[in-house]
Formats: structure tokens, sequence, C-alpha cells
């Protein structure tokens, strides 16, 4: 289990409980929490769940796969070091206190 933090561009923060074993995706989709859409419903393959992870957390996470780093050139103004997929970040005790924030938009 842990506590997520997503901070909608315009600010709203939603602080969550998430399961182990979801995604980071998962875990706004499940909360009704605005921002992430997941298009492809996880399977890397669309990029609109891209969110920056707060710059404390980007050497936290596991590395990118190459299939990440390929869709990642397909969102929103990507970060090179904060932008992530959350369909791509499965959750586990680490990541409690994960903070992520939206993008102005997805596309
Ligand atoms: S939900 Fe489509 S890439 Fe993450």
């Amino acid at each position: 289990m842990a506590k997520i933090t997503y901070i909608e561009h315009n600010g709203t923060r939603h602080e969550v409980e998430v399961s182990n074993g979801m995604t980071v995706m998962e875990g706004a989709r499940d909360n009704n929490i605005p921002g992430i859409e997941a298009d492809c419903g996880g399977a890397c393959a669309c990029s609109t769940c891209h969110v920056y992870v707060d710059p404390i957390w980007v050497d936290k996470l596991p590395a990118k796969e190459d299939m990440e780093e390929d869709m990642l050139d397909f969102a929103w103004q990507p970060d090179p070091e904060r932008s992530r997929l959350t369909c791509q970040l499965r959750v586990t005790d680490a990541l409690d206190g994960l903070v992520v924030q939206m993008p102005e938009k997805q596309i």
C-alpha cells in the first residue's frame, strides 16, 4: 500500500491509498482523479497517462523500459527527467509518499 498524491494541472491535490500490485494509473482511474486518461487501458500504447514525477522521486523509481521511453515522445511537453507513464509504474510499499503532477493536457 502506498499513499500517492496526484496534483492536477490547476493545483488541485488528491491524496489516495493505492494497493500494491496496481499501477499508478489505476490508482488515479479507480479514484476518479481527472487528468490521467489512459486511453489504451495500460498497454503502453498511448501516452495519455503521462505525469511529471516530483523531482525528489525521479531517482527512486524503477528505470524506464524502452517502450515507455518511446511512447513518452508522443506525450504533451515531456520532460526528459520527470516524465513517466503511470501505467508503467507498479505500486509497492517503496512508492509510499509518491507525488506526481499531471500535464496541462493529455494527447
Ligand atoms: S495508459 Fe496508455 S500508455 Fe499508459
